[in-house]
């Protein structure tokens, strides 16, 4: 097979991910659907040890916070030779930071991730990140929810999950993700299967009758109305 006939063997997705802890990767993304698609090669991932570029005996990554304050700081120069080293600046991926005061991930921007070569993910810890490093760096900086993690790598874990299940060939035809939630800016409609009947509770007649155009508008309407209820914030104002 020529290399271009095949998108795979000629740029696979890459991540390259920047920790204190490379011991936590691939860990849960080196099973199932990512995990095949890892060892087949439909993407790469490569951890660096941001503590080989600590300072001193002790390879020393941090320090106090300017001004005072609890916590410490992640340097400046300690996370900026880190990255140039992983990532010249000619390096096309962009450079995400995953921190809780980043822009929420979407699926939206999921998806374009994916379609792009990759990411290289700087995993915060302590209280932050010298903002000198975010600036001189481009660091976009993506928070994955409204709370607070010990550290990024757990949300590094999540974005390469999200990216990578929409790969080329990653998931089954049967989960192609077009319908499922956000992807049509709603929530996913209830699903069923057999029994029929289980503890009292009956699979919906509309799903048992064969007609496709009323199981099709019976699964916008409960998409719709989930959403009203759950989301509200995805719909428009005259949806809501
Ligand atoms: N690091 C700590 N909390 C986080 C969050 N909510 N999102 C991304 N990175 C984080």
């Amino acid at each position: 097979m020529s290399d271009d006939a095949d998108p795979v063997a000629v740029s696979p997705w890459r991540a390259t991910v920047l920790t204190l802890y490379p011991e936590m990767f691939p860990g849960p993304l080196g099973l199932s659907l990512s995990g095949d698609a890892l060892a087949r090669g439909a993407w790469s991932l490569e951890t660096r040890n941001i503590r080989a570029h600590g300072l001193g005996r002790h390879r020393n990554v941090d320090d106090t916070p300017a001004g005072g304050g609890a916590g410490m700081v992640l340097r400046c120069d300690v996370l900026g030779a880190a990255i140039d080293a992983a990532a010249p600046a000619s390096d096309p991926r962009p450079r995400l930071l995953m921190s809780p005061r980043g822009k929420p991930l979407t699926q939206e921007r999921v998806r374009a991730l994916s379609e792009g070569p990759g990411a290289v993910i700087v995993c915060g810890r302590f209280e932050g990140v010298d903002e000198r490093v975010i600036e001189g760096r481009g660091l976009e900086e993506v928070s994955i929810g409204d709370y607070v993690l010990s550290g990024g790598e757990i949300a590094a874990l999540v974005l390469i999950d999200a990216c990578v299940r929409l790969l080329p060939g990653v998931m089954g035809k049967h989960e192609s993700g077009v319908e499922e939630s956000f992807e049509g800016g709603l929530l996913e409609y209830p699903h069923y299967t057999r029994p029929r009947e289980w503890e009292g509770r009956a699979i919906p007649d509309v799903l048992m009758g064969g007609n496709h155009a009323a199981i099709a508008r019976w699964r916008a309407e409960r998409s719709r109305a989930l959403t009203r209820t759950r989301r509200p914030d995805l719909l428009g104002d005259d949806e809501r």
